[in-house]
C-alpha cells in the first residue's frame, strides 16, 4: 500500500491514492523502454502530475529497489508574498500608469485614487521608466506600456526559465527569493517490474491449499515497529512498589495476612494491642470512628475477658494500668489506624492452634488517620507490615531481620533508636542513610509485642513475635522523584504519571 497524505487531498482532483497510482504506473511503465528518468520535476510536468506526489512514489519504490534514486539539487527562485501580489493584479508601476488619464492629473487626485504603497512604489518605477513626468501634475510621457514585471513574475511561478537581468532586478525589488529545489533522477533498480507485485503479509491456510505460496513474495517484518500503543489498565506507582515488596517478602518466605477489612473494631485496633482506652490516638481527633455500624456485633468473650483483666489488673507479671476497662469503648468500630490490628487478629488465631507453629506474617494495604492534610500527609496512607513469630526470638533477630530486609530494597545502611509503642516493649525507630539527602532519614518503626499482648492470646510463654512497620508511600515518593503526596494519590493526580511511569525494580531480590 502506498501512504496517503491527508493534508494533500484536493477536492475536485483525483484522490491522492488514485494520483499515486497514476503516477508510479507512469514511473514504471516509462523505465520499461527508456534507461533514465533524468529529472522527476520535468517528468512531473511532462505527465502532467504534482510532482511532490511524483517524489513519494520515487521514494516508495526505491524503498523496495524496483527504482534506484538519485538526489538532484537546483536553486530556484519562488514569488515572495509581495510578487505573488503583483504577479496577480500587475506592477504598481503599470497601476499607476493606468490610473493616469491621457490629459493628466494632480498628484493629489492621483493619490486619492491608489494605494498608498501603489503609489509610492508605483511613481518611482514610473519615474524612472519615464513612463509619466511627476510633479504636481502628472502626465503621461508615452501612450502604452507592456507589464513586464508583472510577465516576469509569472513565468518565474510556471517555473519557466528568465534571463538573468530581470532575475537580479526582481531579486533587489524582493520580489523573488532563492529556494533549493529537490528532486531525483531514476533509472530502474535490481528488483525493476513494470509492475509492483503487492508483497503478502500472512502466510495463510488459503495459500497453502493452493500452493501459491511458491510464487508469493513476503513482506519483510519491521522488528523495530513499536505497536500500536496499549490502552488498557495501568499499574499506579504505588501498586508497582507494593509488588515489589510483596515479592522481597515471598522470597523471604513470609505468608500474606488477609487485610481485606478498612473497618475494625476498637478492641482488635487498640484493646488487644495493651493500649490503654485513655491513650490520645483513640480519640476522635486521631481516629476515624463509624456512625452506622457504630460497634462490633462479636468479638471472642473469653479473650475479651482476659484482655479486659491485663488492662485493669495485670498478671504475665505485669501491673497492668489500673484503671476500669470499659467493653463499650472496644465496641466501637474504626477505619483501622494501622494493619498491626490485622497482625493481632491473625496472631490470636495462630495461638488457637495446638502445638504451637512457627510463622512469618506480610501485610501491605491501606490504613486512615485523621490527620492535618499537607504536602507529605494525607488522611490515609499504605502500611507495609512484617512480623515474625517464633519461640525464644531476641531484640538481635529484629535488628538482623530489618537488616536482611532493608538492604533488599536498596536501603544497607541502618541506625536504630530507641522509642515507645504501646504494645512493644523494647520499640526502635528505623533509620536509613540517604545519599540523595546526605542525612539520616526515619523509615519506619519496629518493636518486640509485649507479652501483655501476647499472653492472653493464649500463646506459649516462651514464644517472641518482632515486627515492624512502614508507609509504601515513603519510598514510593522517593524511587518516583515525587516531593507532594497530592502527586501521587488522591483527586489531584495527573493521569498522565499514571500512564507513563516506569517500571520498578527493588534492589536485587
Ligand atoms: N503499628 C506501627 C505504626 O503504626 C508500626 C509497627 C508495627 C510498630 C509493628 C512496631 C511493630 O507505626
Amino acid at each position: 500500500m502506498l501512504r496517503t497524505q491527508p493534508g494533500r487531498r484536493r477536492e475536485g482532483v483525483l484522490s491522492v491514492s488514485a494520483e499515486a497510482e497514476m503516477a508510479e504506473e507512469a514511473i514504471l511503465g516509462f523505465l520499461q523502454t527508456r534507461e533514465e528518468i533524468a529529472d522527476s520535476g520535468e517528468f512531473a510536468a511532462a505527465h502532467g502530475l504534482d510532482h511532490s506526489e511524483v517524489v513519494n512514489v520515487i521514494k516508495s519504490l526505491h524503498g523496495f529497489r524496483y527504482v534506484d534514486a538519485q538526489d538532484i539539487k537546483r536553486e530556484t527562485w519562488v514569488l515572495t508574498e509581495e510578487g505573488k501580489k503583483y504577479a496577480d493584479v500587475g506592477s504598481p508601476e503599470v497601476q499607476l500608469f493606468l490610473a493616469v488619464p491621457p490629459e493628466g492629473i494632480s498628484r493629489e487626485e492621483l493619490q486619492k485614487r491608489l494605494d498608498p504603497s501603489v503609489f509610492k512604489i508605483g511613481s518611482a518605477q514610473a519615474g524612472k521608466n519615464k513612463w509619466v513626468e511627476m510633479g504636481k501634475h502628472i502626465s503621461r510621457k508615452v501612450q502604452h506600456v507592456d507589464d513586464k514585471v508583472k510577465d516576469m513574475l509569472t513565468r518565474i511561478k510556471d517555473g519557466q526559465g528568465i534571463d538573468a537581468d530581470s532575475i537580479k532586478a526582481l531579486k533587489a525589488r524582493k520580489l523573488i527569493t532563492p529556494q533549493t529545489w529537490k528532486g531525483y533522477s531514476v533509472k530502474r533498480g535490481p528488483n525493476y517490474a513494470p509492475k509492483r507485485k503487492k508483497a503478502a503479509t500472512d502466510l495463510t491456510r488459503e495459500n497453502l491449499q493452493r500452493g501459491d505460496w511458491r510464487d508469493l513474495e513476503f513482506k519483510e517484518y519491521n522488528f523495530s515497529a513499536k505497536g500500536p500503543p496499549s490502552e488498557g489498565g495501568h499499574v499506579h506507582p504505588l501498586l508497582k512498589v507494593r509488588q515489589q515488596l510483596k515479592n522481597i517478602f515471598l522470597y523471604m518466605g513470609f505468608e500474606e495476612m488477609p487485610t481485606n477489612n478498612y473497618v475494625e473494631s476498637s478492641f482488635w485496633n487498640f484493646d488487644a494491642l495493651f493500649q490503654p482506652q485513655q491513650h490520645p490516638a483513640r480519640d476522635s481527633h486521631d481516629t476515624f470512628f463509624l456512625k452506622a455500624p457504630s460497634t462490633t456485633r462479636e468479638l471472642p468473650e473469653d479473650y475479651v475477658e482476659r484482655v479486659k483483666r491485663v488492662h485493669e489488673l495485670g498478671g504475665y507479671q505485669s501491673r497492668g494500668y489500673g484503671y476500669e476497662w470499659k467493653r463499650d469503648e472496644a465496641n466501637k468500630n474504626l477505619l483501622r489506624t494501622h494493619t498491626t490490628a490485622v497482625s493481632t487478629r491473625m496472631l490470636y488465631l495462630l495461638a488457637q492452634k495446638k502445638p504451637f507453629e512457627p510463622k512469618k506474617y506480610f501485610s501491605i494495604d491501606r490504613v486512615f488517620r485523621n490527620e492535618a492534610v499537607d504536602r507529605t500527609h494525607l488522611a490515609e496512607f499504605h502500611q507495609i507490615e512484617g512480623l515474625i513469630c517464633d519461640r525464644g526470638l531476641t531484640l538481635g533477630d529484629l535488628i538482623g531481620v530489618l537488616h536482611d530486609f532493608f538492604s533488599r530494597i536498596g536501603m544497607s545502611k541502618l541506625r536504630f533508636k530507641p522509642a515507645y509503642n504501646p504494645y512493644t516493649e523494647p520499640s526502635m525507630e528505623i533509620f536509613s542513610y540517604h545519599e540523595g539527602l546526605g542525612k539520616w532519614v526515619e523509615i519506619g518503626n519496629s518493636g518486640m509485642f509485649r507479652p501483655e499482648m501476647l499472653l492472653p492470646m493464649g500463646l506459649p510463654e516462651d514464644v517472641r513475635v518482632i515486627a515492624w512497620g512502614l508507609s509504601l508511600e515513603r519510598p514510593t515518593m522517593i524511587l518516583y522523584g515525587i516531593d507532594n503526596i497530592r502527586d501521587l494519590f488522591g483527586h489531584k493526580v495527573d493521569l498522565g504519571l499514571i500512564k507513563k511511569n516506569p517500571i520498578c525494580r527493588l534492589g536485587n531480590n
